[in-house]
């Protein structure tokens, strides 16, 4: 046969070559990560489209969120990108968002999205992007036989928590699987100031920046204690990425790790299930609460032409089952209210609880260093300034306030 001949039969019989393809640009991939994704992939498979996966590694999405910018700025977005937060409105505002209504009419989303959920995926009255799930990020992932193999319990306050990572330290165990990353690294700063102040103060402080919140004790005690983790840890973090921090910890390399819940699907992607030595517990705080993180897909106007209707795929996205099992890979919360959970692991049961709780009091507070809480330009400042901060014991903490307040007062707003 000829070869062109050859070659033709073999496009007009393989999807992958007959189809066009439509390509997600995100930061999913560590294994739990890599297997939600896979979920995504599935919902295409009705469609005469294939999803083209583009991963940009880096916890946290930076590398990703930056690669989008350039590549939108160069006029070749990818079709849809993995976003988190307030940039959702920001993106719209610039007219790069498909809106979404249809697919939010189809799942009620007037009623079926949480409040703060809701408003985060609006622009001018049009929902501007797809909300998948809530990952919690005030939580410790605590090794129980690392801490049974030396008489220490699971602490509960800030002081136990202390003084086991302290003593775990002098017994030459590692007590903390935190990698050098200013992602990873700040994050355990709002569970911190979270702890000190409780939900209305870290409001103030960190979404609005007020300046009496930043000037209050309650800041200057959070540095504190940010300082003390400093000392105990060290500023010669490892370059290990939060997953290989999770893998660590699951082993025993490590007794704590604080993190948001993505290392639970990480655990649950390696272990099928959450491993009986390994306890999940809110970081200690004086006042209960959720700090918050939610993924979302927004499609691009721009690349996606007329005849690619996506709005199957997107409603199908959305669909109560969809978002149930693709928390149970990610480690999550679904995203819209009235999923039940009783199908989750443990750690993900009590989030929920504990989710629906604080949302009721008021006390679930957006992530700042995961893009929720402030504009990226905000929080790209305010995350440096804390991570010289931890990373330098001679910047005292009148030094990181000054700081703060420039910022709030200069060109950032
Ligand atoms: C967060 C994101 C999660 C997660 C984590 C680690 O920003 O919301 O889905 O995977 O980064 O990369």
């Amino acid at each position: 046969m000829k070869k062109w001949l050859l070659l033709s039969l073999l496009v007009s019989m393989n999807p992958a070559f007959s189809s066009p393809s439509v390509e997600m640009l995100h930061w999913w991939t560590a294994g739990g990560e890599e297997k939600a994704l896979s979920l995504i992939e599935k919902q295409f498979e009705s469609l005469p489209y294939v999803l083209k996966s583009e991963p940009i590694s880096g916890g946290g999405g930076a590398p990703a969120k930056a690669i989008l910018q350039a590549r939108a700025i160069a006029g070749y977005s990818p079709d849809i990108a993995l976003m988190e937060g307030p940039a959702i409105q920001s993106w719209a505002a610039l007219g790069f968002l498909n809106n979404v209504n249809e697919v939010a009419a189809s799942h009620g989303w007037g009623q079926s999205l949480y409040p703060d959920i809701k408003a985060i995926h609006q622009y001018e009255g049009n929902y501007v992007a797809i909300p998948l799930n809530i990952h919690r990020l005030n939580w410790m992932w605590i090794n129980k036989k690392v801490l049974n193999q030396h008489q220490l319990s699971s602490p509960q306050t800030w002081e136990s928590l202390l003084s086991a990572l302290t003593t775990l330290k002098g017994k030459g165990v590692n007590p903390l699987a935190l990698g050098e990353d200013s992602w990873q690294v700040v994050q355990v700063f709002e569970n911190i100031a979270f702890g000190v102040g409780g939900a209305n103060y870290y409001r103030e402080a960190f979404v609005d920046l007020d300046p009496d919140a930043l000037n209050s004790d309650k800041t200057f005690e959070a540095l504190n204690r940010f300082r003390s983790l400093a000392n105990i840890v060290g500023s010669d973090l490892p370059n290990m990425s939060w997953d290989q921090g999770t893998k660590a910890m699951l082993e025993g390399e490590f007794a704590f790790q604080f993190t948001g819940d993505w290392a639970l699907g990480e655990m649950l992607s390696a272990e099928g299930e959450i491993p009986d030595h390994i306890e999940c517990r809110a970081f200690p705080s004086t006042e209960k609460g959720f700090i918050y993180n939610v993924d979302s897909l927004a499609f691009f106007t721009n690349v996606t032409g007329e005849d690619h209707n996506m709005t199957p795929v997107m409603t199908s996205l959305s669909s109560p089952q969809f978002l149930l099992d693709f928390s149970k890979k990610k480690g999550s919360i679904p995203a819209q209210a009235n999923i039940p959970v009783s199908e989750l692991s443990r750690c993900q049961r009590q989030s929920y609880q504990d989710y629906i709780h604080a949302s009721s009091e008021g006390t679930a507070m957006p992530s700042l260093t995961d893009s929720m809480a402030v504009n990226p330009v905000l929080q790209n400042a305010v995350s440096n300034e804390l991570y010289r901060y931890f990373m330098n014991s001679s910047i005292s903490a009148e030094t990181l306030i000054g700081h703060l307040h420039a910022i709030n007062n200069e060109v950032f707003r």
